[in-house]
């Protein structure tokens, strides 16, 4: 397996000085790939030279990637401070103590002491049955609320003081949240993990999250294209097919999901692309430490944004909202 030099891979520094690799590996099978896939891919993966894992307790594979990395330390083929784990709080599990609760069940599946990096997965306690319905709605499901979102965040808050977790962080936020929730943090969120591909750039979001230290971490940066039935509509727009991506492909000669990849890296995101493929996450962590893009090929990336969210959370809806587009404190149009 060809190996990749960890000095040749670029970091990034989060607000404590934590240094952390620019590109991990996505552990969500998308309905798709089963555990036993993932965890393979995890191994795989690390002993390519990756050392950023985004984890989390509803991917339902903690347990099988903490054998994988159990199995890594003993042998000595990482060692635990070398490599930077996630994980992520559910939306069922933010009641009192529920995220200390789930928390200590990912340290234990995960077999580490420590996560470095602990994410408030949605910012709602809204749950779904999994693989449910887009339509569906759980009638306990509600709008977003300061206070509840409060409540999980002194956990973790919390969690920072017991030591079980360096880092905390949140994701699928917006600014308007942020702008609510960031004066009432102890603790500042190191990260963001957001939605992040050529069609769907947020720009607004992500120099926000630059702006107030928070490392943009990208989420289907490569936009997805394994995703669920659920998350998919006839509107999507797919990123490897977009002008300035195939036109950087063609002229780099490599797949337009590795320039995907380059053009978050050389934006200053960390992408954690998904694949259980040997050659295909090789490929996605190499391609960070060669033939970087043109800044022509970074400009006609950014033109080609389309403002196009795969990931709406459709299913998190509360009984009465009229479309997806309030959870992200957008206009519904009329038209839905
Ligand atoms: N915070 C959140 O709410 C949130 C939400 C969604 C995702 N995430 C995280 O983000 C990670 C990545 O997102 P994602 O898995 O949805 O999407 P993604 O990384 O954009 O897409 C993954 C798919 O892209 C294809 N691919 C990967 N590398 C490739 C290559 N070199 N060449 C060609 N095709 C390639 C593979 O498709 P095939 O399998 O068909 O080969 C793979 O399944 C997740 O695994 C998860 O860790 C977080």
């Amino acid at each position: 397996m060809e190996k990749i030099e960890q000095n040749l891979i670029p970091t990034r520094t989060l607000a404590d000085g934590t240094r952390i690799p620019c590109l991990g590996l996505g552990t969500f099978g998308s309905d798709k790939y089963n555990a036993a896939q993932i965890s393979a891919a995890v191994e795989g993966a690390i002993r390519a030279g990756y050392r950023l894992i985004d984890c989390a307790s509803v991917y339902q594979n903690e347990a099988q990637i903490g054998e994988v990395l159990s199995k890594l330390f003993a042998e000595g083929a990482v060692k635990r401070e070398e490599l930077f784990v996630t994980s992520k709080v559910w939306n069922d599990r933010h009641g009192d103590g529920e995220v200390i609760a789930s928390c200590r069940q990912s340290l234990a599946d995960l077999q580490l002491d420590q996560i470095d990096l602990y994410f408030v997965h949605w910012p709602f306690p809204n749950y779904h049955a999994p693989g449910c319905d887009g339509d569906s709605r759980n009638p306990d499901s509600k709008p977003f609320s300061v206070e509840e979102f409060m409540g999980a965040w002194r956990q973790c808050e919390e969690l920072v003081d017991m030591g079980l977790v360096r880092c905390i962080g949140m994701s699928n936020m917006t600014i308007k949240k942020l702008e609510e929730v960031l004066p009432l943090c102890r603790i500042k969120p190191a990260a963001l993990e957001l939605e992040l591909h050529p069609s769907f750039q947020q720009p607004e979001l992500f120099a926000y999250a630059v702006a107030h230290d928070m490392v943009p971490v990208g989420f289907c940066p490569i936009g997805s294209p394994s995703r669920p039935e659920r998350d998919r509509t006839a509107e999507d727009v797919v990123d490897t097919e977009l002008p300035s991506v195939a036109a950087a492909a063609k002229a780099h000669g490599v797949h337009p999901a590795v320039i995907c990849l380059k053009w978050a890296v050389q934006k200053g995101a960390v992408p954690i692309p998904f694949s259980v493929k040997e050659p295909q996450y090789i490929a996605n962590l190499k391609c960070v430490t060669e033939d970087p893009l043109t800044d022509e090929e970074m400009a006609a990336i950014a033109a080609d944004d389309k403002n196009c969210r795969l990931v709406k959370g459709q299913v998190f809806l509360w009984p009465g909202a009229k479309g997806w587009q309030e959870l992200w404190d957008e206009e519904v149009p009329e038209t839905l």
